[in-house]
């Protein structure tokens, strides 16, 4: 059981958009926070207030030391929130056109390696408080579910998350470990919103991760 008092948020993928505003909602809302990506410069994240774990999340050994690292210095995650993911683009018309190794860089960044972060994450959750709000948050796109050759070693990738997501929400979630895979929409379209948005997804996430809504 985590010895602390803040509940703990661990925001991977953490570039220039997404990852700062939703470190910065979380920080907000009272949880220590940790960020992590591969350039990340560990010395800038700590004069944010953030514990910042260099790591490629592409590197099954480097997401376990990730996590250790968290779990030694800050403590379990209440919120996983897993932003990062790989594409190399084609061509629509030769979506093949990719070698396997980048094909498959780009799935296991994006989804596979998800497994390990779910299993991770479901792990920490078995140590806190049975109190505390427990929430992991893949951060998606509509590629699940529409036709998109030109990224398609993303789209598996995201496919996977959402296989990964969907099996752990419906086997933990009733013992309130809740598992999301969430993307913005265009309010007016509902197609996707690009670049996504930061402060949407800092304001809903927190939402998620605080209120434990059903
Ligand atoms: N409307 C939508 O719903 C929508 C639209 C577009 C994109 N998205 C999704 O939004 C997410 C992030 O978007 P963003 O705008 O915040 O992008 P961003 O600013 O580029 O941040 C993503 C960060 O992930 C990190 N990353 C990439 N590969 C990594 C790896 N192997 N290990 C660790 N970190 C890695 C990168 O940092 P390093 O290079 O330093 O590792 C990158 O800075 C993605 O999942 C993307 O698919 C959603």
């Amino acid at each position: 059981m985590s010895t602390i008092s803040k509940p703990v948020a661990f925001i991977i993928g953490y570039g220039s958009n997404l990852g700062p505003a939703i470190a910065r909602k979380f920080k907000s809302e009272g949880f220590s926070v940790a960020v992590s990506a591969r350039k990340l410069n560990e010395k800038a994240a700590k004069e944010d207030g953030y514990l910042g774990i260099q790591a490629d999340f592409g590197d099954i050994a480097s997401v376990r030391n990730a996590f250790d690292r968290l779990e030694s210095e800050l403590g379990p995650a209440a919120a996983v929130i897993y932003n990062a993911a790989s594409s190399s683009p084609t061509s629509p018309s030769d979506p093949l056109a990719n070698s396997y190794e980048t094909f498959l860089g780009n799935v296991n960044v994006t989804g596979v390696n998800v497994y390990e972060v779910a299993r991770r994450t479901k792990a920490g959750f078995e140590k806190l408080p049975a109190e505390t709000p427990r929430a992991f948050i893949g951060t998606g796109n509509l590629t699940p579910w529409i036709q998109l050759p030109s990224l398609l070693g993303l789209s598996v990738g995201k496919r996977a998350m959402v296989n990964i997501v969907e099996s752990s929400a419906a086997a933990y979630g009733p013992q309130g470990y809740r598992f999301y895979f969430a993307h913005e929409v265009k309010g007016s379209t509902g197609g996707p919103q690009i670049p996504p948005t930061g402060q949407a997804h800092g304001k809903r996430y927190t939402v998620q991760a605080v209120n434990c809504p059903s």
